[in-house]
């Protein structure tokens, strides 16, 4: 098993320092979602994944088990290389599979969450003994290409992870994804689908009140990051549904004027009674949709293994 960086940590910290000085210096302020996962906001997410309005998790494993069978003989693949792949819980199926099914090995997981990465493979390394483990620690929308090529390649999104893009940066990542395939490979992604608007909120805004801790997390990140002092409790967790982008939109809203300083950026930021830093999209799929977005990036849409009450499906697609 190893563990190597994509991104080198200076490098990381030098992006994150330009990325949260653009987003509160911004009009609308906002945060990238791939700053809440500290070794505390990948608990929180795993936590989440087991509420019971965080249907998503439950109703993708479901999927997985039904089919990872048809999945890996269809493509024989040598390695399974997994995009934001957080405790590895759900690709235990795959993994599996890919033993039963093929020749392939070797298991590649890519996070940006150094702590929640290697406590999977840790744990996949003790279980699955003949499992060769390269986690890669970095950002998959850059670092992608990077991932040296080692015979036929199965790409893995699950989680609906790809709904934390909006459209044009979508695009992106899906045009990368092609980039990184050859004839033959696949890509497998889970997409949580459009529904009733209260069903999809809960799962966003639980009883509990552990998406508001992971929300409000992103600001523990910063303040710990970066030497910031923003007052977290004095900030709400929002989550609504934007019916143009279909997507829940979380957001952090400022209980009372607010004036922060972070110490790293050497920048003081007011937020006014009410105004909102964005955190997170969600962005809710249908079928027709993800053909075309697929197509658009160059890819086809080989199979669609949706559950029985259409809450969510697994995709699978090739290059075209
Ligand atoms: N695939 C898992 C985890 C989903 S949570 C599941 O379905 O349960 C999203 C995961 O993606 C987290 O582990 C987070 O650390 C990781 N992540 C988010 N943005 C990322 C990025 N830009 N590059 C790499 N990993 C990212
Ligand atoms: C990881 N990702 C798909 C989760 C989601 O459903 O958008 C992240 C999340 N944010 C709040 N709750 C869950």
């Amino acid at each position: 098993m190893t563990v190597s960086h994509l991104t080198t940590p200076t490098d990381h910290r030098a992006q994150m320092i330009e990325d949260v000085r653009h987003g509160l210096t911004a009009y609308r302020k906002h945060l990238a979602s791939k700053y809440l996962y500290d070794a505390r906001g990948s608990e929180l997410f795993d936590e989440i994944t087991r509420l019971p309005e965080y249907y998503l998790a439950g109703v993708e494993t479901e999927i997985l088990s039904e089919r990872a069978d048809e999945i890996m003989p269809e493509v024989q693949p040598d390695e399974l290389i997994e995009l934001g792949s957080g405790s590895s819980l759900k690709t235990r199926m795959l993994i599996e599979s890919m033993y039963r099914n093929s020749n392939g090995r070797r298991y590649v997981p890519v996070d940006i969450s150094e702590a929640v990465l290697r406590t999977a493979a840790l744990r996949l390394r003790n279980e699955y003994k003949w499992l060769e483990i390269e986690g890669l620690v970095g950002d998959y929308v850059p670092d992608l290409g990077k991932i040296r090529r080692r015979g036929r390649r199965i790409i893995v999104f699950l989680g609906s992870t790809i709904g934390n893009y909006v459209p044009t940066l979508r695009h992106s990542l899906l045009r990368s994804v092609t980039d990184a395939l050859e004839p033959g490979d696949a890509f497998v992604v889970g997409l949580d689908l459009v529904k009733d608007e209260p069903t999809m909120i809960a799962a966003y805004d639980d009883a509990q009140g552990v998406s508001a801790e992971f929300n409000k997390n992103i600001l523990h990140v910063i303040n710990r990051e970066l030497g910031g002092d923003i007052p977290v409790d004095a900030f709400e967790h929002v989550t609504r549904f934007d019916r143009e982008l279909v997507c829940i939109s979380q957001s952090l809203r400022a209980s009372r004027k607010i004036v922060a300083n972070i110490r790293a950026l050497e920048l003081t930021v007011t937020f006014a009674a009410g105004e909102e830093i964005h955190t997170v999209v969600s962005c809710k799929f249908s079928r027709p949709q993800v053909e075309e977005e697929f197509g658009a990036a160059g890819m086809r849409l080989n199979h669609w293994f949706p559950d029985d009450g259409d809450r969510f499906a697994i995709a699978m697609a090739s290059l075209e």
